[in-house]
């Protein structure tokens, strides 16, 4: 069925994506029992169990009761959920599935192109990676006093480098639940289990980070504020506690404050009491735009300094100058004007709908950033009733890391800039829909 070269589960789950992906194994073949292959390959059961479940959960694989095991589909590596996440957006009047800021609302970046001194240095591969004019501004409002603080491109780039670099393919790491569905697509990516952490209106429950711990997670990636899908904002409280039950364990704290400056509650970090610990991420695309590519990340110099040293395979750093335009943007009077107006904007185009939705019986947890994560009796019908009126929502399960009863769709709040009253309605009766009724 397979050559197999590697001899680990990892191996063996490596060499059957690669059997299905050249056409040796195609969609609905059956697999053999797990014992059989085992003696087969004169591996032990769990080994091929354990490749058996890296396969499931990248979609190569599903077992099937009385069914057996059976081949899906082709197991590329790549944004699976995310895509599922997206699907069939185009045809849409109102397209409020894709979690992207208004680009009406992101500061202008003329100025800050013409500022950009042009006399000095050209830049040089020797230069410091990070302007050290940038890491001035940004310890002004850091949520802690971070030994080191580095430039990646993007938050995305920061977590890619950090589970390349800190973890191991295997390891289990604890993720909100719902989560961003192209983190989980990177921990596909990588061999990773998730371990799904329940959250309620204040972030992660404390219980379900002590289950993670008992489950010897080697990280915990966590969104402090503006969670994307639901909105929700860890409180300082939560916090502390979370940073109490992670005490004492060595599990690595992972940080994505993906929404950064539009984000209306104040920057929050573990790092306040657990410095040794803490990845912090900030992202710049929110607030300041997608294309800059920009996120600070800070840490203790033991895990950002092999980040650097990783980096240096391969672009090495983060472009000098979009830092130095990031520079004048942070400092510029209009340009931190219209940052803080876009918060403003965002704020009051979520809390329209979120209020509405509310008068309307259907309340929504989180108060921060771009989505809502609405609560629906049937994900397709939910789906299918509002593209019906020309609207485009997000599917609920892509984010979904625990198995979970209750559905729900991800509307992008921040895009709705008029018009809340309708868009209420149709989410109300999409949330009603259900299975058998379809489009009403
Ligand atoms: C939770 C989360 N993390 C990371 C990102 C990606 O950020 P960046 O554009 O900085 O790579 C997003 C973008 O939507 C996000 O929602």
């Amino acid at each position: 069925m397979v050559d197999l070269q590697d001899y680990s589960s990892r191996g063996l789950a490596l060499a059957l994506s690669e059997a299905v992906g050249d056409g040796r194994l195609r969609k609905g073949d059956r697999l053999p029992p797990i014992r059989t292959v085992a003696s087969d390959l004169q591996l032990s059961p769990t080994t091929v169990s354990a490749a058996w479940s890296m396969l499931a959960r990248r979609g190569v694989i599903r077992t099937d009761g009385r069914r057996g095991t059976t081949v899906t589909a082709l197991g590329a590596p790549g944004p699976t959920r995310y895509r599922r996440a997206l699907r069939g957006r185009a045809t849409f009047s109102l397209d409020v599935s894709t979690g992207v800021p208004d680009p009406q609302l992101l500061p202008l970046l003329d100025a800050a192109l013409r500022a950009v001194p042009h006399s000095g240095s050209r830049g040089s591969y020797l230069d410091d990676p990070v302007l050290p004019q940038l890491r001035e501004v940004l310890r002004g409002d850091w949520p802690y006093d971070a030994e080191q603080l580095t430039v990646t491109d993007g938050a995305m780039d920061a977590l890619d480098l950090i589970v390349a670099v800190h973890l191991e393919p295997g390891d289990t790491v604890a993720v909100e639940h719902p989560c961003f569905p192209p983190m989980l697509d990177l921990l596909d990516a990588y061999g990773m289990r998730s371990f799904g952490l329940a959250m309620d209106a204040h972030g992660p429950t404390v219980e379900s980070v002590r289950a993670a711990v008992r489950r010897r997670v080697t990280a915990i990636f966590l969104q402090p504020r503006a969670h994307n899908p639901t909105g929700v904002c860890l409180t300082a409280e939560r916090a502390a506690a979370i940073a109490a039950a992670l005490a004492g364990f060595d599990v690595l704290v992972v940080e994505d404050d993906s929404a950064g400056a539009i984000a209306s509650a104040a920057p929050l970090s573990l790092g306040r009491w657990l410095p040794e610990r803490v990845l912090h991420i900030r992202s710049f695309s929110k607030s300041h735009g997608p294309d800059l590519r920009l996120a600070a990340m800070s840490g203790p110099a033991a895990r950002i300094d092999p980040i650097s040293e990783r980096r240096l395979l391969g672009q090495g750093w983060t472009s000098r100058l979009l830092q130095a335009v990031l520079v004048e943007l942070l400092n510029d009077d209009a340009a931190v004007w219209q940052v803080d107006a876009a918060r403003r904007e965002y704020a009051r185009r979520r809390s329209a709908l979120v209020g509405g939705l509310a008068e309307a019986g259907v309340p929504v947890t989180g108060t921060d950033g771009l989505n809502i994560w609405l609560p629906v009796q049937d994900e397709a019908a939910a789906l299918v009733h509002l593209a019906g009126r020309g609207i485009a929502a997000a599917a609920g399960s892509p984010f979904h890391v625990l198995a979970d009863d209750h559905a729900h769709l991800r509307i992008t709040t921040g895009l709705v800039r008029d018009g809340h009253e309708r868009l209420v309605h149709d989410l109300v009766d999409a949330a009603g829909a259900s299975a058998w009724a379809g489009p009403r």
